[in-house]
C-alpha cells in the first residue's frame, strides 16, 4: 500500500487528500494521502522529515518549505534545480529526489483549455508576481516555447531574479506593478501568481479595465475559484483560466512520478470546482 503526504504550514484546509484518493481509486490501487502541518516555530523541520521519510514512500512539499527542503535531498530534477523550489518528493533507491510539477501541471491545465495559445505564435504574455510559482510558470513556458515574456512584480529586484531563468532563450521585460497601466493591452497571455486574492482577502492585485482582444487571463489563485481579478477580467472581455485547474494536474504529475500511472480525469476538474465551492 503506498502512503505519500503533503508538508507546509499550514496545510489543514488542502484539497490534495481529495484528489489523491480519487487517484487511488481511478488506478485501482490502495494508498493513504496524509497532512503532515510543521509549524516552523515549534518543530525540527529536519527531525519531522527524518520520520516522515521512514514513513511515506514520497511527498508533497508546500509553503514554507518548497526552498528549505533542498539541502535535505539527495538529488534535484534539472526544472527544480533551475526554479530552486521543489514540490514533489520521490523515494528511488532510498534516494530522495526533488522534483517541481508546478509548471508542468499549470502548462497542461492551460493546454487543455486555450490549446490555441500553443499554436499561434507568438504570444505576447505576462506574468505578474515573482514568487516561486512564478518562477515554475516562467521556466515550463519557455520550455513550451513562449519566447516573450514579461514580468511585473511589486519588488522589481524580484522580478529581475525571474528573468534570470530565461537566459537567451526568451524575451523579457521587468515591470514594477504601478507603470503596468501603460502596457496591459498589449499582452495575448496574462497570468497573476501571487497569493493576492486569496480568501479571506479580497484584493486585486491590479485592476483590469482593459485588456486586448481575445487575451487569456489566468489566476493561480483557486479559492474562492472566481477571484475578484478573473471577475474583472471577464468584464473587460477576457477569456478566463481558474487555479484550480493547475492544482489539480501538478498532483497528476506527482502521482505519476511516485506510482508510474496514468490517471483518466474525467470529470475531475468539475468535482474539485464543487468542492472548493462548497457544494
Ligand atoms: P510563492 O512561492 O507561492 O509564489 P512567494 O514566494 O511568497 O509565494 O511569492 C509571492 C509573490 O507575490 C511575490 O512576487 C510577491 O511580491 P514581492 O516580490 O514584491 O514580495 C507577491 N506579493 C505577495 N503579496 C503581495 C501584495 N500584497 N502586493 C503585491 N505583491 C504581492
Amino acid at each position: 500500500m503506498y502512503r505519500f503526504g503533503l508538508i507546509g504550514y499550514p496545510v489543514r484546509q488542502s484539497f490534495s487528500p481529495w484528489i489523491h484518493e480519487e487517484f487511488f481509486k481511478r488506478t485501482n490501487q490502495s494508498g493513504m494521502y496524509t497532512l503532515h502541518e510543521l509549524n516552523p516555530e515549534t518543530t525540527s523541520f529536519k527531525d519531522e522529515l527524518d520520520i516522515l521519510k521512514k514513513e511515506l514512500h514520497g511527498f508533497n512539499v508546500t509553503l514554507p518549505y518548497k526552498q528549505v527542503i533542498i539541502p535535505y535531498l539527495d538529488e534535484l530534477d534539472p526544472a527544480a534545480q533551475s526554479i530552486g523550489a521543489v514540490n514533489t518528493v520521490v523515494e528511488q533507491n532510498g534516494q530522495w529526489k526533488g522534483y517541481n510539477t508546478d509548471g508542468m501541471g499549470y502548462i497542461k491545465s492551460l493546454k487543455n483549455d486555450y490549446p490555441h495559445l500553443f499554436s499561434n505564435r507568438p504570444l505576447k504574455t505576462l506574468i505578474i508576481g515573482a514568487g516561486g510559482a512564478a518562477r515554475g510558470i516562467y521556466d515550463a513556458l519557455i520550455n513550451n516555447g513562449f519566447t516573450y515574456i514579461d514580468i511585473a512584480n511589486r519588488t522589481l529586484e524580484h522580478g529581475e531574479q525571474v528573468a534570470k531563468l530565461g537566459g537567451n532563450n526568451c524575451s523579457t521585460n521587468v515591470f514594477a506593478l504601478t507603470s503596468l497601466q501603460d502596457t496591459i493591452e498589449t499582452y495575448d497571455l496574462i497570468i497573476q501568481t501571487t497569493s493576492v486574492g486569496m480568501v479571506p482577502n479580497k484584493d486585486v492585485i491590479f485592476p483590469l479595465r482593459k485588456v486586448k482582444e481575445g487575451c487569456v487571463v489566468s489566476d493561480i489563485v483557486y479559492q474562492p475559484i472566481k477571484t475578484l481579478f478573473l471577475q474583472q477580467a471577464k468584464a473587460s472581455g477576457a477569456c478566463i483560466h481558474f487555479g484550480h485547474k493547475m492544482l489539480l494536474y501538478q498532483a497528476e504529475r506527482a502521482f505519476h512520478l511516485w506510482t508510474n500511472k496514468e490517471v483518466v480525469l474525467t470529470n475531475m476538474e468539475h468535482d474539485l470546482k464543487e468542492l472548493l465551492e462548497g457544494r
